[in-house]
């Protein structure tokens, strides 16, 4: 019935046993220390199924980190732990990826406060980002050189930048934050400088043992942020560096009139065709996909060469298996929360037989979705 979902892809060297991918998700599971837990192995084994599965953002610098919990990839010490989670996702016979990652301006900083995910606006992002002095880009650019050098170590066959959601290299390309006088602001060529330089060490320092790639965000939804056709031009130049796949998200936000109306997929979806239709690699698309006849449909029509399934797969981590198996009924579906309590603590999530008592009622969800925010 999945026949298309299921069936095997080839990425290089690499096969894929099917076309589900478990995108990058932070589950703030680690210590203050960044090491893989128990609970961790517990997360990526129960979640198994997935062709490729794409270990969580995992922060290359302490202060490049978005929660204290993040899982880190900073010192030699973090690789242990990190080569435990590629060795259970290839013994669940999948590809395993692993992003790596650093907030820029939004990191976390202890002076904000304890509370992740603060939002801190765009005026303030652009004075932070301006204040990140060269040396402390060549600093940042050699961490993810060292990240991707231990990422390697560890057994990950894909190593994947975030340039997405808002962070690091997304504030950077987006016209409404970067306003660098430097080599780093101005054109799209300079605001996406940085991105390239990283992109290139890692990949120098990796060599053939891994595939380099980047989750792209082309688009912002903030007026005058950066526009879908200079997001695609970043993508265009991420192939012709050397970039096998690549996985298409948006910057910060995302505008409304990329999704056709009435069209059955998400804006996200919409932006991985648009990338899809201007790139000749693989394109992992993805974004509200819950049910696997949408993921079915979604490569029909050719929306994206892979499809990933973020939330759907954090509520029900058989989602995957149970679809390949065929026994799609028995999935327990997402409840579509105001805020995903995975940002917060994944025990609150109602969709999970462990939801912490009482908990999944919809007043304490308005209450500490509110609270949250
Ligand atoms: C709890 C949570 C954590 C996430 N962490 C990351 C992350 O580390 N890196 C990333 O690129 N996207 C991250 N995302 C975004 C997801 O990868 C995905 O793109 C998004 O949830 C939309 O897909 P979905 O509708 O299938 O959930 C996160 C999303 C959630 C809900
Ligand atoms: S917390 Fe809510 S939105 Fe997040 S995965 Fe669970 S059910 Fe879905």
């Amino acid at each position: 019935m999945y026949d298309l979902l299921v069936s095997p892809f080839r990425i290089r060297g690499l096969t894929l046993p099917n076309r589900i991918v478990m995108p990058p998700m932070v589950t703030f599971l680690a210590g203050d220390d960044g090491l893989v837990t128990q609970a961790h192995r517990d997360h990526y084994e129960q979640s198994a199924g997935p062709g490729l599965m794409v270990v969580e953002g995992t922060a290359v610098l302490p202060e490049g980190r978005i929660d204290r919990r993040q899982l880190g990839i900073y010192s030699d010490g973090h690789v242990e732990g990190l080569s435990e989670l590629a060795g259970i996702i290839h013994s669940a016979g999948a590809v395993a990826g692993i992003q790596i990652h650093h907030a820029g301006a939004t990191a976390f900083a202890e002076a904000r406060g304890p509370k992740t995910y603060r939002r801190i606006p765009p005026t303030l992002v652009r004075l932070l980002l301006q204040q990140f002095a060269t040396s402390r880009l060549v600093r940042i650019r050699d961490a993810f050189k060292d990240a991707g050098r231990r990422a390697a170590a560890a057994g990950f066959d894909i190593i994947e930048l975030h340039a997405a959601h808002g962070y690091l290299f997304s504030q950077l390309l987006s016209p409404l934050k970067n306003r660098r006088l430097d080599r780093y602001g101005g054109s799209i060529e300079n605001r996406s400088r940085f991105l390239f330089e990283v992109f290139q060490a890692v990949q120098e320092e990796v060599g053939d043992r891994a595939l380099v790639t980047a989750r792209i965000g082309v688009v912002d939804g903030q007026k005058g942020g950066l526009t879908l056709s200079d997001g695609l031009s970043v993508a265009l130049r991420l192939q012709e560096e050397g970039a096998p796949l690549l996985s298409i998200s948006c910057g910060s936000g995302i505008p409304g009139w990329v999704r056709p109306e009435g069209s059955p997929y998400s804006p996200r979806l919409h932006l991985a065709a648009r990338a899809k239709s201007v790139l000749q690699v693989p394109v992992i698309g993805g974004g509200g996909v819950r049910r696997p006849e949408l993921a079915e449909q979604a490569l029909r029509d050719g929306m994206s060469d892979l499809v990933y399934v973020g939330q759907a797969m954090l509520a029900d981590p058989g989602w995957a298996r149970k679809v390949i198996e065929g026994q799609e009924d028995m999935i327990v579906a997402c409840r579509g929360c105001g805020r995903c309590f995975w940002f917060e603590d994944y025990r609150k999530c109602p969709s999970r037989p462990d939801a912490v008592d009482g908990r999944n009622s919809r007043a304490w969800h308005t209450r500490t979705t509110l609270e949250f925010r």
